[in-house]
């Protein structure tokens, strides 16, 4: 039954199943009702309706969310909304009474309310999980602090580096993912509810009093904007997306570090299918997943932001696309980050084959031109001397501490014994003690400072 048309011949019955959203708004019941429940007692507070009307609808909207929750009562997907089916379900059970429910509001602030509502429960779910994830991250750092890898720019071997300065990179961006969802969240909680179709009401209703029941820091202060802004939802989209993106660049690296060329890491096989056809096949397909559920995400984001280019004031039933990129996006975030936490902490780190690793690709050849700057010798030139070393050292295919004295001799006569140990990777490593730099010192100070960082949060 629809709670429009007193005018009008009605829908036929394609037009209906296009225009309706029950579909997927049904997720929205427990915040259709708390939104109706505040709203009515807010009405029997400033004496829209009496104490004892108020009581009534109260105490039948609870017991509508009890029994959907206790299967009891079906939500019928033949209505159009979640905000028409409620009504009706009201109104079926007390009669005439329940008509007053909609007085001084409309669907237009309630869908905002309820989305915005839902979009507060939902941020703090992936901010627990992105949390979760944070710590499991500092976790393997500190247990990391002595693994030595290569550092790569371009995907070449540049400096050394450890696992765990490596990972703790990852840990800064989900931090600043987590002070994102905190700053929407802020934007986010203020109440719409009371701004009506676009122009409140002319009922003289308190929507500060709203605004405190359903924990808001205060209503949104123009009714017009009100109704239709989306801002939030594509906050929130954008958040998600810059998560996934962290995520899949993660994943990517950890998907080729656990291939046979680099072997670096090991997943555990919980987190890894077979072949059908190859039977030796160990794949890293949830780690592929998300990388692939990236796509989706940003996707959301892009359908929402396309929806509300040139929509003009105030609400436009376009809005109604607004719920399921958003409550997708959601999912696959929140699905995404309860996977990444268990994977990486089950993750078998080959220190070894990183080692080894680290040893290829001349990482200390900045040392070895320092060393050089040490000894008075001018940047640019001491670079150019170590070229000259790295290209005899590849023709000989050696590495930088395998090559003898007098070879160094040849290309400078400042080289003495001194060099090789200026340039073992140990060495190379522990002298980056800069703050943000990769030796052991460093990466405690950004452990301890992370740990600080979401514990006063
Ligand atoms: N189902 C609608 C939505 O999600 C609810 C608002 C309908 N308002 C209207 N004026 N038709 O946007």
């Amino acid at each position: 039954m629809y709670l429009w048309g007193g005018h009008l011949g009605g829908l036929s019955e394609f037009t209906h199943e296009f225009n309706k959203s029950i579909d997927f708004d049904k997720v929205l019941f427990q915040e259709d009702i708390r939104g109706s429940i505040a709203h009515v007692n807010m009405l029997a507070k400033v004496n829209i309706l009496s104490e004892e009307e108020g009581k009534i609808i109260r105490e039948n909207l609870r017991q509508i969310l009890l029994d959907i929750k206790d299967k009891k009562l079906d939500i019928d997907l033949n209505e159009e909304d979640i905000h028409s089916f409620i009504e009706n379900e009201l109104t079926k059970r007390i009669g005439k009474l329940g008509k007053k429910l909609h007085t001084a509001r409309s669907r237009n602030d309630q869908c905002a309310l309820d989305l915005r509502l839902y979009s507060k429960k939902s941020l703090n779910l992936i901010k627990d999980k992105l949390l979760d994830l944070i710590k499991a991250i500092i976790e393997i750092s500190e247990d990391n602090l002595d693994v030595l890898m290569p550092g790569f720019t371009h995907m070449q071997h540049a400096q050394v580096t450890t696992f765990s300065h490596y990972i703790m990179a990852y840990g800064q961006m989900f931090y600043r993912d987590l002070l994102r969802l905190e700053s929407t969240f802020e934007r986010l909680n203020e109440n719409p509810l009371g701004s009506c179709a676009l122009a409140t009401t002319s009922f003289n209703i308190d929507r500060f009093m709203t605004s405190q029941e359903l924990g808001f820091s205060k209503p949104t202060e123009n009714s017009m904007d009100s109704v239709s802004d989306r801002d939030y939802v594509l906050e929130i989209l954008f958040n998600n997306s810059l998560i996934m993106m962290h995520l899949s660049r993660l994943c990517e690296e950890l998907i080729y570090y656990s291939s046979s060329e680099y072997s670096y890491v090991k997943f555990s096989d919980k987190f890894s299918t077979g072949s059908s056809i190859m039977p030796q096949k160990k794949n890293p397909d949830m780690a592929e997943l998300i990388r692939g559920k990236t796509g989706r995400v940003y996707g959301d984001l892009n359908t929402l932001l396309v929806i509300m280019k040139a929509s003009p004031l105030s609400y436009n039933k376009d809005f109604q696309e607004d719920k399921e990129p958003l409550f997708d996006s959601i999912n696959t975030v929140y699905n995404c980050l309860k996977i990444m936490k268990p994977m990486l902490l089950s993750l078998k780190i080959n220190k070894k084959n990183m080692l080894k690793s680290a040893h290829k690709g001349y990482l200390n050849a900045t040392d070895l031109a320092d060393y050089l700057v040490n000894k008075n010798i001018p940047f640019r030139e001491a670079y150019k001397i170590v070229g000259d070393v790295v290209n005899y050292a590849i023709k000989v295919d050696e590495a930088l501490d395998e090559i003898d004295l007098e070879i160094y001799k040849k290309f400078s006569d400042i080289f003495d014994d001194s060099l090789y140990d200026f340039i073992d990777l140990e060495n190379s490593l522990n002298k980056r003690d800069v703050y943000g730099g990769p030796a052991k010192k460093a990466v405690k100070v950004q452990i301890k400072n992370l740990k600080d960082n979401i514990e006063n949060l």
